[in-house]
């Protein structure tokens, strides 16, 4: 484990522990089965990244409650519904290092337990009194689902460009990182400037997360990722590494990367090959560049904040969203 995540869980150990504790406790299904396949996925060691910026950006703005680790099982929730829901479009085989939950139950029980999820979101949010909470919880679920939506139009689109697919990483994944810190300072009851402000850190954090993700699926081990890799080219998805590649290459090894994007059943050689375009064309390097430049917006708006030991926190967490293997 790197020192910088050996640090951050020694600083948020208690929290995890609370989080754990909720997550297990709300969860409060009707039907076994429902438990059963949500439990499958939900106690497979994700790293509760959300609920834990929810508790942080409450604690940077002086609130030290412990029911905010009920509210913050509302993230756990809502990320994963959106993993059910994203590895059944995705095709994927892998989640957390085990079989996805859709391979064991069917496409059916595994899209009804997200909706489930969705709903015992929403039924949490309303505990909280706050109509701006259920406000958040219910626009995250409106991007993220219609970030999926638009990814999944584009695919295969050789001409998707930076900008759409910052729309696109926008609403699928960062919105709800946004929600999650914003939701902390609503139930911290902070003033306007510091809502704002951990709304901004959460949603470039969040941009900055979803391209380190598409980088992994290039670059890293699959058994430590918990997930396969190369998935995303083989869902014709382009990720920025790709349309950086794209508009450099040149017309002999921009004609290979569109082969591989029109192809599903490309083999391993082929997967290596597209490895090595994205390293002479410097599109790792590239990414890596911008992915950076979100995590230093989202540090600086931070800086309103007094040096507490949450703050120390939040800014190491954004650190850690680009060293990261897993
Ligand atoms: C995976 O999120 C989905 C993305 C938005 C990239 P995480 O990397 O936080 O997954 P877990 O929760 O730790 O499994
Ligand atoms: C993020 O995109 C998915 C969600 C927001 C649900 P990916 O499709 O890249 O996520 P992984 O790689 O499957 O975790
Ligand atoms: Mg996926
Ligand atoms: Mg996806
Ligand atoms: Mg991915």
């Amino acid at each position: 484990m790197s020192l910088l995540k050996k640090k951050i869980i020694s600083e948020v150990k208690n929290d995890l522990a609370d989080i754990e504790e909720a997550v297990k406790n709300n969860l409060n299904p009707y039907f076994d089965l429902v438990s059963d396949i949500a439990s499958h996925i939900l106690f497979a060691g994700g790293k509760r990244l959300r609920p834990l910026l929810m508790i942080l950006s409450a604690k940077i703005c002086g609130n030290t409650k412990k029911d905010s680790a009920a509210i913050s099982s509302i993230f756990e929730y809502l990320h994963t519904a959106s993993l059910l829901h994203d590895d059944l479009i995705d095709d994927a085989s892998m989640r957390r290092g085990k079989p996805v939950a859709h391979s064991i139950w069917g496409n059916a029980a595994a899209v009804l337990t997200g909706d489930f999820l969705l709903a015992r979101s929403l039924s949490i949010a309303t505990k909280t009194g706050i109509p701006e909470v259920i406000e958040a919880i219910a626009e995250i679920t409106e991007y993220m689902s219609q970030g999926e939506i638009f990814q999944l139009m584009n695919k295969q689109r050789l001409d998707l460009s930076e900008k759409e697919y910052m729309e696109i990483i926008k609403c699928k994944t960062a919105v709800l990182f946004r929600g999650a810190c914003r939701t902390g300072a609503l139930v911290a009851g902070a003033s306007r400037d510091k809502k704002d402000a951990l709304s901004l850190y959460g949603m470039n954090l969040g941009i900055a997360f979803q391209m380190a993700d598409d980088l992994l699926d290039y670059t890293a081990d699959s058994k430590l990722l918990g997930k396969k890799t190369g998935a995303d080219i083989r869902e014709g998805k382009l990720t920025l590494p790709v349309i950086y590649a794209l508009n450099q290459a040149d017309s002999k090894d921009r004609r290979f990367i569109e082969t591989i994007i029109k192809n599903k059943d490309f083999n391993l050689s082929d997967f290596t090959n597209l490895q090595e375009l994205l390293k002479k064309y410097k599109s790792l390097s590239y990414t890596k560049k911008i992915a950076n430049d979100y995590v230093e917006k989202a540090k600086t708006s931070l800086d309103i904040f007094k040096p507490v030991k949450a703050r120390e926190t939040l800014l190491d967490i954004a650190d850690y969203a680009m060293v990261r293997k897993t």
